[in-house]
């Protein structure tokens, strides 16, 4: 049986692909066969003619999913802009089924499939969707990386209270993608457990190297338990 969740953040740049990477890992060593999905990605730069979907690329090699890089992601666009402008620019034509197919397509090949969105909840990925449309039409709960700074109680509360009018909320990791240098930040993980709307799910300290090796320790920041007991199985998957 086979099941997923979808990674988004509070903004961009929040750390869903460090998440993303550290679960990937986190879930290998407890011997499941995880793949991975990054439905669309902006902002790709060109590599001997070819646009190179970086987040993509860094987790399949963080997973070990060997499924091709057309299913890992089916959209690749080089400017960085949200899906649905970079795609309208570049006359690509983004269309959810496809990505729907290409997951199922992963959901049958692995254990678990973890999705990383683009940007944040509502940004656009076609004309009328957004990456909240996207997690409802792959019928995925969704794990919310918030940035630890000031401002991340308010960005955590309106991420989650969205999220939860369409999909299930698994909960919150707060990252620490900058160091913590202020009241808030040290303050913050309490506060969200308060007020941020679910679970906290984990907290990733900040390191000014962020090498494989200690992303591969990442996994022990997060409550890999509670995420993996509060997602549901895949109604159409084979395993
Ligand atoms: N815990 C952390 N410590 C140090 N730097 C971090 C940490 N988390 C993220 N970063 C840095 O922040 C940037 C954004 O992280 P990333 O995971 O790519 O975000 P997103 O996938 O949400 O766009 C990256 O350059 C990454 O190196
Ligand atoms: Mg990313």
């Amino acid at each position: 049986m086979s099941c997923g969740l979808f990674v988004t953040g509070t903004d961009t740049g929040v750390g869903k692909t460090i998440v993303t990477a550290a679960l990937a890992i986190a879930l290998r060593r407890r011997g499941l066969c995880v793949g991975v999905m990054k439905p669309a990605e902006s902002g790709c730069p060109l590599e001997q003619g070819q646009l190179s979907p970086q987040d993509a690329l860094f987790l399949k090699e963080m997973s070990g999913c060997a499924a091709p890089l057309t299913l890992i992601n089916p959209y690749r666009l080089a400017q960085a802009l949200t899906p649905a402008l970079a795609a309208e620019h570049e006359g690509v034509v983004i269309d959810l089924d496809h990505i729907r197919d290409c997951y199922d397509q992963l959901a049958a090949m692995h254990d678990i499939v973890l999705v990383e969105g683009a940007g944040g909840l509502l940004a656009p990925l076609i004309d009328r969707s957004s990456m909240r449309d996207l997690a409802v039409r792959l019928e995925l709960p969704l794990l919310v990386v918030a940035r630890n700074v000031l401002g991340v109680i308010n960005h955590t509360a309106l991420t989650v209270t969205v999220a939860r009018q369409t999909s299930a909320v698994l909960g919150v990791v707060l990252n620490n993608s900058v160091p913590i240098e202020q009241a808030a930040e040290q303050s913050n993980a309490a506060a969200l457990r308060r007020w941020g709307g679910a679970p906290l799910l984990g907290q990733i300290p900040y390191s000014a190297a962020l090498s494989r090796d200690y992303i591969e320790l990442l996994g022990a920041e997060l409550d890999v338990a509670a995420i993996l007991q509060a997602v549901p199985a895949s109604k159409n998957s084979e395993r």
